[in-house]
């Protein structure tokens, strides 16, 4: 691996993804976004370029992103998730899969639902096996604060996997983005996090905020 990870986002059209790319790109990484078609993932590339003056990211469907990424993120909603990693799960051997989704159903967003036997991302693991090092992270961090390149973002996020080298990895990438990240154990507590996720919809709702967050204190 070169000094910067080669890093794919799958679903890097979206706003969380494309937060996070840009966030990445921003700070020197080769950033693939991916997309169902290349054409639309060359114009979110193209966009992220000019916002940042370089030409880093570059557009793919999400099968040649995630095969030439050194790491690859998975940013698609819910609904999509199982069916978009099998598209992947080939190339994923040997690879580090970051899952952002949430396991969100709308329009009960705001209503914590927990995915049937545990977390969504534990379900991801079960599908790729352990040839794949599944890491859950970011579902707590607003994509609205993702773009504003130069906003500290009042969130901390909760980084949870079975293999402790790859959550290390991953609480690195998120603090190289500016992000307060923390190893807090392994993929079967990211139900926690991926539960707090519609708290926190609830509290933006309630109080008319676009993106509440959650702190760690006393580490
Ligand atoms: N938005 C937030 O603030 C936030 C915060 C934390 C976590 N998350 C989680 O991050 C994930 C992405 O959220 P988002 O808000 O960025 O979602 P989004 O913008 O609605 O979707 C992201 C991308 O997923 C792809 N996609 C949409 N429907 C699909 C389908 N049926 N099959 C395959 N791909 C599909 C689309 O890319 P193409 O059309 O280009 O393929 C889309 O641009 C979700 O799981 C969400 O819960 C979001």
């Amino acid at each position: 691996m070169q000094d910067k990870a080669v890093i794919a986002v799958l679903g890097g059209t979206g706003k969380e993804g494309g937060g996070l790319a840009l966030r990445w790109a921003h700070k020197g990484h080769g950033v693939i976004v991916g997309s169902r078609t290349a054409e639309r993932a060359q114009e979110a590339a193209d966009a992220m370029n000019e916002t940042l003056g370089g030409h880093g990211v570059k557009g793919m469907a999400n099968p040649d992103a995630a095969a030439a990424a050194d790491i690859v993120v998975l940013a698609v909603p819910y609904a999509a998730q199982q069916s978009t990693v099998r598209e992947v799960a080939e190339v994923l051997k040997g690879k580090i899969l970051i899952d952002v989704t949430v396991p969100l159903v709308p329009p009960k967003v705001s209503r914590v639902h927990l995915h049937e036997g545990g977390s969504a991302v534990e379900a991801v693991q079960t599908l790729l096996g352990e040839e794949v090092k599944v890491v859950s992270a970011f579902q707590n961090i607003s994509a609205h604060h993702l773009t504003k390149l130069d906003e500290e973002i009042e969130c901390d996020v909760l980084v949870c996997a079975d293999d402790a080298a790859a959550a290390d990895t991953v609480v690195d990438l998120a603090q190289e983005i500016g992000l307060r990240a923390w190893n807090a154990g392994p993929l079967c507590n990211s139900v926690v996090a991926e539960g707090l996720t519609s708290v926190l919809i609830a509290l933006n709702r309630r109080y008319k905020v676009p993106g509440s967050g959650i702190r760690i204190t006393g580490v």
